[in-house]
């Protein structure tokens, strides 16, 4: 079993602008480390909001040993909870979505309102307090359509975030979106080799030949610094900035978040293998059809692509030390009929076959790093400043977590 001491040397060990040493990937105490310092600290993005239409629309999802109901109450509200009976513990919900105008326990029939209050108990006495056992609260936000929880007892802020959500993603209007598809695949490799993966293009024009059709590979683009600095970027920026699109590159003082809007490749307008709109209605407010992606990540879990027809949000959920699932949601206007405004292959086919080709990469990597012949290897400065960015953030927020004062205290 690895001490808080034995990761923090582990940490220590890392040579800047390399990629971490074997454990980091493979072991599992480092991953349960991962789990309680960060999964189950930070925020975790959970699901797009119109995953969840109407009163009684659930879903659940799972963090390490951690079980959480994220759930819409009749008054519009979503709300999280843990999926933990309040009678003798059983999981309520079982399934991964649903609906539901209660939530009852399997095991003794225990009800509970959609916010979380218990409504009914059989046969526990007249001393029993219902109002006491209601469902255990975690944190639920709902950011700009993007439904974010956090299992810590006391939340990170998250005001810079939603103000920015609003500014960069309240022009797409997620709020009147709906679900055209969503695809969940697992990927047998370690949570940081996905999320490294999607920080860099290094690879994209040897593995993506559909994805490059429209998406740029300019590191200075889609990279860790900010696009202007490239032409095309700039110009971009300064169009949509004109129209009151925003656009510029913003990250957050601990480098978790970042938004930038960036331009596709020649007049491409989507992700399609003719660079044309996979879908006809143009989403939320977005003034023109050729405002390039707005690109969000949200550290450890998520990157998202803003376009003028489709949302797209990713989400990275760890299985186990070596697996990981990558669910991939596209929305699309709400009043979008399939077959007359768009067609599902279409809409979807680019990053079905993208997120395909990441998976087989992503476990080729794993693999390597399995072999006793992995040393931790250099990172180009031209091309993974953003796995940097990544990795720096990761071992700066472990490092902190491992030394906080609560956790010296609890030991
Ligand atoms: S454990 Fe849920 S009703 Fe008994
Ligand atoms: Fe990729």
């Amino acid at each position: 079993m690895l001490s808080n001491s034995d990761l923090l040397y582990l940490l220590m060990s890392r040579k800047p602008w390399h990629s971490l040493p074997q454990a980091f990937y493979t072991d599992p105490d480092v991953y349960q480390a991962d789990l309680q310092n960060i999964w189950q600290r930070d925020w975790i993005f959970a699901a797009p909001s119109a995953e969840l239409p109407k009163g009684g629309s659930y879903i659940t999802l799972e963090l390490g040993t951690a079980s959480v109901i994220i759930v819409r109450g009749m008054d519009g509200v979503v709300r999280a909870f843990h999926n933990s009976c309040r009678h003798r513990g059983s999981r309520i919900c079982s399934a991964q979505k649903g609906t539901a105008p209660k939530l009852v326990c399997p095991y003794h029939q225990w009800t509970y309102d959609l916010d979380g209050k218990l409504l009914w108990a059989r046969e526990m006495g007249a001393d029993f307090d219902p109002s006491a056992h209601g469902l255990g609260l975690v944190h639920c936000r709902d950011i700009a359509g993007m439904i974010f929880i956090c299992l810590a007892e006391n939340a990170p802020d998250t005001r810079d975030l939603e103000a920015q959500a609003a500014r960069y993603m309240g022009p797409h209007d997620l709020a009147n979106l709906k679900v055209a598809h969503q695809s969940s695949i697992i990927e047998e490799a370690n949570w940081k080799l996905v999320l490294e993966n999607n920080r860099e293009c290094y690879h994209c024009s040897g593995s993506h030949p559909s994805l490059c059709v429209t998406f740029p590979d300019d590191p200075n683009l889609v990279g860790a610094d900010d696009s202007t600095t490239s032409n095309a970027g700039r110009a971009h920026v300064d169009r949509c900035e004109a129209a009151g699109l925003p656009a510029k590159y913003v990250i957050d003082a601990s480098e978790r978040w970042r938004f930038v809007r960036i331009p596709f490749l020649g007049k491409g307008v989507s992700y399609t293998l003719d660079g044309k709109a996979a879908v006809a209605k143009r989403v939320g407010r977005v003034p023109f059809d050729d405002a390039g992606s707005c690109l969000f990540f949200h550290y450890p879990n998520t990157w998202n692509h803003f376009l003028s027809d489709q949302v797209l949000t990713f989400r990275v959920l760890p299985v186990g030390p070596m697996q990981t699932q990558v669910t991939t949601t596209w929305l699309v206007h709400k009043d979008a009929e399939e077959g007359r405004d768009y067609d599902l292959k279409r809409l979807t086919e680019v990053w079905i076959a993208t997120n395909d080709e990441d998976r087989r990469i992503v476990e080729e990597n794993q693999r390597g790093i399995n072999s006793p012949g992995y040393k931790p290897g250099p990172y180009s400065q031209v091309q993974e400043g953003g796995v940097n960015q990544f990795v720096d953030w990761y071992c700066r927020t472990l490092q902190t977590a491992l030394m906080g004062p609560a956790r010296i205290a609890a030991e």
